[in-house]
């Protein structure tokens, strides 16, 4: 399964905590694009697709969500509810997200541009696609 737990270097003291996000440092790769998820209310999944060729770190700043992760073999599920913790997600995993608390806030560090062209968003073809690698 191409992800991970990462936990993030928190500095804290009495004035509360900060933690510092470094491309090709903490971060395994170039961050080329930052977008965040917010407003996000229960009923709704949202993901359900696969990249060929980006990685993400996820977040979750406030609230918590559950991510299925699937390699096209295996399917896990993990809950974001920490600040500190980042999920990183590599290529060729199908991923969604779901149980979302209400405004849950997620921030997501990418190693590409956004590129419709480069999602899978048919579940059959990303199996395909694995096979196919
Ligand atoms: P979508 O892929 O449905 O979000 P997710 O699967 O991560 O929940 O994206 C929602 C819309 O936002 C869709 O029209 C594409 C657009 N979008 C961008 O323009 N740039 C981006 O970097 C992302 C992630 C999405």
């Amino acid at each position: 399964m191409n992800y991970k737990l990462i936990n993030m270097k928190v500095f804290g003291d009495e004035r509360g905590k900060l933690i510092s996000l470094e491309g090709n440092k903490n971060i395994p790769f170039d961050i080329k694009r930052v977008y965040y998820i917010y407003d996000t209310i229960p009923d709704f999944e949202r993901g359900k697709h696969a990249h060929k060729n980006l990685e993400q770190i996820i977040v979750a700043m406030d609230g918590s969500c559950q991510f299925v992760l699937d390699d096209g073999e295996k399917r896990e599920e993990v809950w974001l509810n920490r600040p500190d913790i980042g999920l990183y997600i590599g290529k060729n995993m199908w991923r969604e997200m779901r149980h979302f608390s209400y405004g849950c806030k997620l921030m997501v560090l990418a190693s590409e541009h956004y590129n419709e062209k480069e999602y899978i968003r048919d579940y059959q073809k990303f199996l395909g696609s694995i096979k196919n690698d």
